[in-house]
């Protein structure tokens, strides 16, 4: 499982991220205001209609409650219905078990592993790639 990341390497994260200006970028806050993660959408491809989404709950304090899976669903419904993306894909490691069960929550399909694609600790790790498409089109 994924370490939660401190709050302050998210702010300079998103900082990075909006200076890149390639894709939306939102903080998750609680109702009173307090930021708790980042949602990303990226790689917008106009000619495919292809976008990207990543996610990460830096607050531990709040993993398990449902907020990944609320928010990839409505930035997934702003990709279709206000973007017009057609497909959206994310990818996970296969040991974050908890990613791929919210994108399977919220309709994504596996469509993909990728073995030994990435160096984790100094071990290789297999990742999944998963794909949403709108129903619509
Ligand atoms: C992965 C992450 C985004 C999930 O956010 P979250 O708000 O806790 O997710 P939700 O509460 O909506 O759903 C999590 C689901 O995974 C399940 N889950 C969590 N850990 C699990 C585990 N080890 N094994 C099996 N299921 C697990 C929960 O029970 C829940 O499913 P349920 O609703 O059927 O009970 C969050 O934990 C996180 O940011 N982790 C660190 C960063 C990261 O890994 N980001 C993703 C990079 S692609």
């Amino acid at each position: 499982m994924n370490k939660p990341q401190d709050i302050g390497e998210q702010y300079e994260y998103i900082k990075e991220c909006e200076e890149e200006e390639d894709g939306y970028y939102w903080s998750i806050e609680t109702l009173d205001g307090v930021t708790i993660g980042t949602v990303a959408l990226t790689d917008i491809n106009e000619h495919h209609k292809l976008a990207e989404i990543g996610i990460v709950i830096g607050d531990k304090e709040y993993w398990g409650k449902g907020v990944a899976t609320e928010v990839i669903a409505t930035v997934i419904d702003f990709a279709f219905n206000k973007l017009g993306v057609v497909r959206v894909s994310a990818e996970t490691e296969t040991e974050n078990i908890a990613v791929s069960k919210v994108l399977e929550k919220v309709g994504f399909i596996q469509d993909g592993e990728f073995l030994s694609a990435r160096v984790k600790n100094e071990q290789r790790v297999d990742v999944k790639h998963y794909g949403i498409v709108n129903p619509s089109k």
